[in-house]
């Protein structure tokens, strides 16, 4: 959530910074800014995109330090002034800022009876006057964002410019990513290693408490107490390319399309013919202590929350180990027993969800065994963990997640088999279950042949104020998904509920007006759903039925058909049509697919 961006080097500082925001503008876009130091702070801040930001920025714009942010509102409402960068009121110190100061509040009144001005609403103003103190009081720019963080309470991703050392940045990480960038003769720093790859692959992350120096030549990491840290480089696997539309119009469109492609990375040398089992070597984890497991434990948000609800599913029916998943943000707050037998699955496409990223801590801070299902390699998520499975599924960079989605549910049927195989599945399932896996991709192809029909689907009910999603065991998470994609993205009211629970309240709702998705696999509660259908139907309800079969016209009038894998993994297929439904049904009323309002791609805050 939000986007910071910084530079120190021998090149002008404003067109680095300005290609770095696009990239990063898919974690925050309300609002964006750069500062540049040359004799001097040279400011340009607007509400709206990067792109109504690049063309606020003079040509002559010159200087070889700077800073700049993308960012989605937290404390003050979008506008040109609260915008970041923030300078104090001698516009000296700049700062741009993720996370939130919990005492903002108060900071800002000890600040204001000290004889501060505030320009803005914001909680990071409160930084730039702290730091803005502090350096006429100490000897290096770092000591004084030290002294100033330590009266802050909350998260913070930080990177502070001072008008008197312009061959210097310091950046600082508490909850907030911050990754350091290595170039020849330059650094750069970002809260996303999107904005660092066009300059380069070499990047070091910042810790929870640790602070950095960047300079031309080199940087230097230490602690809150000073101590230096020594880091290791790591090389990015993804290039700038990965971060392109790839000549789709929508980043949504491409992501959904490379999900045959990213199915396969995520089942690649991960499949063991010889006695049906799963690899998956960075479990951590003996046969033993998996057998040791008496229950599974699935914390998640949104989307990946709904993936886990599949991921349950699989490992019950697979291992008949019991498994359920929660939210993460509900699961953090409610002091969870933590059980020394249960093994705790966290996921997160980013890798950053603060609400996932806390609820991991508290379950370690007690002593739980927390697997990390990411997609995003070295994120806090995946470092936090004891092992995990990366999706190695690439970038997701519009705002609704799609490929992340089906490589969670692939990773959990790969869990699921690992699991089944340690206790009781048969050889003979787990070679069905490892040829169903291997079929997905092609099967995934096949369904994205029917984006036109899909797309005419998508126009004629996109008409309509509100849908009704449903879907029964199995089909209830794809159902939940599919309504999630299609409010998220079209703004089209959607709710999702188990067809069992209809006649128990929602059939109320049920009308012309009221279509409803019905997610009918051919599973043994077939017949179950088909009267379900014809219960909407009876009441004036129009369905779409997406399922394996074409339905008989009284219970159905449209139908998206899908091909049959094994019932266990079904769930993966009938989730591609609803992205494309949602994507069209978005397109076709006009919305900005990969930007939608009010939302960002990572949920870096509370
Ligand atoms: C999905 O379309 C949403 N944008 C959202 O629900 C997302 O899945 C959620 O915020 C979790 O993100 P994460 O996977 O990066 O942790």
């Amino acid at each position: 959530m939000c986007g910071i961006v910084a530079y120190v080097g021998p090149k002008d500082a404003a067109p680095i910074l300005l290609e770095g925001l696009q990239r990063l503008e898919y974690r925050g876009y309300d609002s964006a800014g750069i500062v540049v130091a040359n004799k001097g702070l040279k400011l340009r801040k607007v509400k709206g995109r990067v792109a109504d930001l690049a063309a606020a920025v003079p040509a002559r714009f010159k200087g070889g330090l700077g800073i700049g942010h993308t960012r989605w509102a937290t404390h003050g409402v979008p506008s040109d002034v609260n915008a970041h960068p923030h300078l104090d009121g001698e516009e000296r110190i700049a700062v741009v800022h993720n996370g939130i100061i919990e005492n903002a509040d108060d900071l800002r009144h000890r600040l204001e009876a000290d004889g501060a001005v505030f320009a803005s609403e914001t909680d990071t103003e409160v930084l730039a006057h702290l730091i803005a103190r502090a350096v006429k009081e100490t000897d290096t720019l770092e000591e004084a964002v030290r002294k100033a963080l330590k009266s802050v309470v909350g998260t913070y991703g930080i990177a502070v410019i001072d008008a008197e050392r312009p061959d210097q940045v310091v950046v600082a990480r508490n909850g907030s990513p911050i990754v350091i960038g290595l170039g020849e003769k330059e650094m750069f720093a970002a809260s996303d290693v999107a904005a660092l790859v066009r300059y380069t692959r070499q990047v070091v992350h910042l810790e929870d408490g640790e602070l950095a120096v960047l300079k031309a030549d080199g940087f230097h990491t230490f602690t809150m107490d000073a101590r230096v840290t020594s880091k290791e480089p790591l090389t990015v696997d993804w290039d700038a390319g990965h971060y392109d539309t790839g000549g789709y119009e929508h980043y949504l469109l491409k992501e959904i399309s490379e999900q045959p492609e990213t199915v396969a990375r995520t089942l690649r040398g991960r499949i063991d013919d010889r006695f049906h089992v799963a690899h998956l070597g960075g479990l951590n984890l003996t046969p033993h202590e998996t057998r040791a497991f008496r229950r599974v434990k699935i914390i998640g948000c949104g989307s990946a929350y709904y993936s886990g609800q599949i991921g349950a599913q699989l490992i019950e029916e697979l291992s008949r180990v019991p498994a359920d998943a929660e939210p993460a943000s509900e699961f953090r707050y409610r002091n969870p027993v933590v059980e020394h037998d249960t093994l705790y699955v966290a996921i997160s496409q980013s890798g950053e969800t603060y609400d996932t990223l806390a609820a991991v801590q508290e379950l370690k801070r007690k002593g739980g065994r927390v697997l990390g299902i990411v997609n995003t390699v070295g994120s806090a998520i995946a470092r936090e963990c004891d092992g995990g499975i990366y999706l190695h599924a690439g970038p997701e960079v519009s705002v609704a997640s799609t490929k992340a989605f089906t490589s969670t549910a692939v990773a959990f049927a790969l869990l699921a088999l690992h699991f089944g195989r340690v206790h009781d599945l048969s050889p003979a399932d787990g070679r069905r279950i490892c040829e169903g896996l291997r079929r997905l991709p092609d099967q995934i192809e096949q369904i994205l042949k029917q984006d036109e029909h899909i797309a005419a689907l998508a126009r004629k009910y996109a008409t309509n104020p509100s849908m009704m999603f449903v879907g029964r065991v199995r089909g209830y998470p794809v159902a939940r998904e599919g309504a999630q994609k299609l409010k998220e993205i079209s703004y089209v009211h959607a709710e999702a509920y188990p067809a069992s629970e209809l006649k128990h309240g929602p059939l109320a709702l049920i009308g012309p007006e009221m279509p409803t998705v019905a997610i009918v696999p051919d599973d043994e509660l077939l017949d179950k759903n088909l009267t379900t259908l014809g219960e909407i139907r009876a009441r004036g309800g129009q369905v779409l039925m997406v399922g394996h079969r074409t339905p008989d016209a009284k219970l159905a009038e449209d139908a998206i058909v899908v091909p049959k894998n094994e019932i266990e993994l079904d769930p993966i297929l009938l989730t591609i049509p609803l992205q494309l439904l949602a994507y069209h049904a978005a397109v076709a009323l006009g919305r900005d697919v990969d930007k939608p309002r009010n939302l960002a791609k990572s949920v870096t805050v509370e």
